[in-house]
Formats: structure tokens, C-alpha cells, sequence
């Protein structure tokens, strides 16, 4: 794609909301909870924020800095700023995580649908805790009834991507991402209102040192990566679309921190309700649809409540999946020439097939197991801890050592119409601090230290 026919986010609101639509999402609302839960609480939160802070937004701004300045996609990047190298083959890491992520990541937002149906409907109200539980494990484990959402939610993502739907979405995401911000303050307020408020409060903020250990670093750092939608070149997409007088720096810092607040909301929210219904905080991806319907069902109208929550979370989904679908779909137009549509389709089959299997390992596929992870663990493991991360330092080392220098500096500065104050501790933090720290915890996970 020519540079000049790029188009661009018309004002400063459309970059953030547009990054912070691609971050925000079940990342936030369902992955963050229940990795805060099986990784000790307060220990984890207290490394995911490190990780957030001091990796996470150096190589966001970083992938922010790369797009920008050439105005493509993740393989684009790497072959304009350095020429005749092979450093654009990282592309192909970011292709395969972006593949693996959107698979696992389906079957989710398709349990999303169905919560928000069965509730729109009020069957999704029990007297009993384990009524919830129990509720949901048969669900999952149906085979058919998942699927078919699976399948569902991809349809609507094809659609979307398809462009028959995007300015229906934009609209309604504009109008509809703030509320869902709404809502988790209003469930906020009611969990801190329940008599396990403290417990819960504890559970989540209060540090255990002794519980930091390798997996609760390694899990922390995939979630800050995760959330923050970095380490394979998606926010290095979305930032080919910004104005040239986008400030990349304070873009970067909105979206984290909206981004870990609505992740923090979403903590306080889950762990308070934990305590009280007697739901495992160790409940894994099945947490937060053993915990949220409890909470609802205790609410006056509920039912209502239910829905319209599930409803926003499924949106807030889908313009995540579609960042994701973006990276392998630019690759397939701009790398391998075909239309938009043979590479919309081509994606989506990918995810169709990938996302089918990852469905069906909580239910006849359960028993193929690694390391008691299924499918869908296995490929949440390996993309979001292990090539995510290694994606985060091939962009650090990039932007901080090979990237001219000066070209890293304009990009950040644009072009030095604002004042770059924190040029030199994020060149600092892309040349040592990322690359050793993520380096680090990856070799220490893997018992290397
Ligand atoms: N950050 C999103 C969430 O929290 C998920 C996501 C969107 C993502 N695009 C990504 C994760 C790219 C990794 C890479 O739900």
C-alpha cells in the first residue's frame, strides 16, 4: 500500500479509542482475574504492574514509533527501516501469535453470546452457587453449543472485516465502550459493598513476597503483554494510522492506563464476589462465568444487568478480534498480494479451524492434554507467555539499537514540534531494561536460572 493512501484517524480521540478498543477487552475483563487468581493475588498484580510499566509501555511506544514512521504493517517496518536485513522475519512470530490468540480468543467471546442470550432470557438464575457452576461446565463441555457461538462470533468478525459493517461498529463501540466503563464502576461499587469486600480487597492488593515465583513473573509479563495488545506488531498497525501530529508518548500512556485501570476494576469487581459465593479464586478461564452471573443474580433486575453486561463485553470482544485479524489479513494483502477478501477469508478459515479445536478441548477433546493444559491452554501458554514476550524484545532491541537514532527520536518528538522529555529514559528502557528484564523472566521460567 502507497504511504500518501494511507488513510488516518481524523482526530486525537479516534487514536486513542481505537487503541484503546483494540486493548481493552477480554484480556481485561476474563484473562486478568483469573491469572490474578491462580498466580496468588496481590504478588501477581504487584508484578503485572512493574511489567506494564517498565516493559510494557517502552515497547508500546516503540511499536507506535516503528508504524508511524513507515507506515505500515509489522513486515513493512522492519524492511524499511532496515533494508536488506532480516529483521522483518519477526513478522512471521507476530503472524503465528496473532493466529493462535484470535483461535482461543473466539471461543471466549462466544461464551460471551451465549450468557448474554441465556440471560437476556432469564435462564441464567439460580438459587444455588453450584448451580453456577455446574451451569457452566455443562455448557462448555456440550460440544455443540459452543461451537456454533465459536462459530457465530466468527462470522460477525468476518463480517466486520469484510468493511459491510465498520462504521455501524465504530458508532456504536463510541457510544457503547463508554458505558460498559460505567457499568464495571456501578459492579464496583456493589462488590465493595458485599461483607467479603475486605477479603477480597486483600486477596488482590496485598503482596505475599514469598509468592512471587518464576510462573507468577512469566504469567504476570504475558498478561501486561496481552492486555496491552503488544509484542506482535498490532499496535505497530493501528499506529500507522495516526496523525503525524499524534503525541505517540502520551497515546501510549492513556491507553495503559485506562487499560490496566479497567483490568484493576474488573479485579475488584470478581474478588470480593469470590469470597462470598465460595467460588475457587484458582478457578481458571472459567471464573469469571462462575462469578459474574452470582453477582447479577443478586442484583435487583438482574437478568437485565446480565445481559447488557455480557452484550458490551461481547463488543468489547470484537474490536479486539479485530486488531488481531488485521495483522494476518494486512500480511496476506501487502505481502502476499491477494484481495482483501481471499485474505479476510483465509484468516477466518485459519481461526475456524484452530478456534473449532481449541473449543471442543473442554469437551471431547479434554482428555489431549500437556502439562494438564488443553488445547486451548497450550495455545494461550505458548502465544501469549512465551511469543509475545520474545516478539517484545525483537521490537525493544530494534527500536533501541538498530532503529537510527535520530529517526527514533523525531518519530517520538514529531519531528521536534513537542518537547521529548522522556527520550532518553525510554531509549534507555528499550536498550537494557526491556530486553534484560523480559529476557530474564523467560530464562528463569524456564529454569535456566
Ligand atoms: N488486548 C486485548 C485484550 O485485552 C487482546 C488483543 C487484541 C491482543 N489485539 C492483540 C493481544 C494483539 C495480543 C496481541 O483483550
Amino acid at each position: 500500500m502507497k504511504n500518501n493512501d494511507r488513510i488516518q484517524f481524523a482526530t486525537r480521540l479516534g487514536a486513542i479509542a481505537a487503541t484503546a478498543g483494540s486493548a481493552v477487552g477480554l484480556g481485561n475483563i476474563w484473562r486478568f482475574p483469573f491469572e490474578a487468581g491462580t498466580h496468588g493475588g496481590g504478588a501477581f498484580m504487584l508484578c503485572y504492574l512493574v511489567c506494564i510499566v517498565v516493559l510494557g509501555l517502552p515497547v508500546l511506544c516503540a511499536e507506535f514509533a516503528m508504524g508511524r514512521a513507515t507506515r505500515s504493517n509489522i513486515f513493512g517496518a522492519f524492511r524499511v527501516l532496515a533494508p536488506k536485513s532480516s529483521w522483518w522475519m519477526v513478522g512471521y512470530l507476530g503472524i503465528a501469535a496473532s493466529l493462535m490468540i484470535l483461535s482461543f480468543y473466539c471461543v471466549v467471546a462466544g461464551w460471551t453470546i451465549e450468557y448474554c442470550a441465556q440471560s437476556a432470557i432469564g435462564a441464567l438464575d439460580f438459587p444455588e452457587q453450584s448451580d453456577y457452576h455446574r451451569h457452566f461446565d455443562e455448557f462448555k463441555s456440550g460440544n455443540w453449543r459452543p461451537l456454533i457461538w465459536t462459530w457465530i462470533f466468527l462470522s460477525l468478525n468476518f463480517l466486520v472485516l469484510r468493511k459491510e459493517v465498520t462504521k455501524g461498529i465504530e458508532r456504536f463501540s463510541n457510544i457503547l465502550m463508554p458505558l460498559l466503563f460505567v457499568l464495571l464502576i456501578v459492579f464496583c461499587v456493589n462488590s465493595l459493598l458485599l461483607p467479603t469486600a475486605k477479603e477480597g480487597l486483600t486477596f488482590l492488593f496485598k503482596p505475599d513476597f514469598s509468592q512471587i515465583t518464576p510462573s507468577v513473573l512469566l504469567g504476570a509479563l504475558g498478561q501486561a503483554f496481552f492486555s496491552l495488545s503488544i509484542g506482535l506488531g498490532c499496535m505497530m498497525t493501528y499506529a500507522s494510522y495516526f496523525r503525524p501530529q499524534t503525541n505517540l508518548v502520551r497515546t501510549a500512556t492513556i491507553s495503559a492506563s485506562l487499560d490496566t485501570l479497567i483490568a484493576i476494576l474488573s479485579g475488584v469487581i470478581i474478588f470480593p464476589a469470590v469470597f462470598m459465593f465460595g467460588v475457587s479464586p484458582e478457578a481458571g478461564p472459567t471464573l469469571v462465568f462462575e462469578t459474574l452471573p452470582s453477582i447479577f443474580h443478586h442484583l435487583p433486575g438482574g437478568s437485565v444487568w446480565s445481559a447488557l453486561f455480557f452484550f458490551l463485553l461481547f463488543l468489547a470482544s470484537l474490536t479486539s478480534t479485530i486488531s488481531m485479524s488485521e495483522i494476518s489479513i494486512a500480511f496476506f494483502i501487502e505481502e502476499k498480494g491477494m484481495s482483501r477478501k481471499s485474505a479476510t477469508v483465509l484468516t477466518s478459515a485459519i481461526a475456524f479451524i484452530f478456534g473449532s479445536l481449541c473449543c471442543l478441548s473442554f469437551g471431547c477433546l479434554s482428555n489431549l492434554t500437556v502439562n494438564d493444559l488443553n488445547i486451548f491452554g497450550i495455545f494461550d501458554y505458548v502465544a501469549s507467555n512465551i511469543m509475545l514476550p520474545i516478539g517484545g524484545i525483537f521490537i525493544a532491541v530494534f527500536a533501541g539499537w538498530k532503529m537510527p537514532k535520530l529517526f527514533l527520536k523525531k518519530e517520538l518528538t514529531n519531528q521536534g514540534a513537542i518537547r521529548g522529555r522522556f527520550y532518553g529514559v525510554l531509549l534507555f528502557a528499550l536498550r537494557w531494561v526491556a530486553p534484560i528484564g523480559i529476557g530474564l523472566v523467560l530464562l528463569n521460567s524456564i529454569g535456566l536460572l
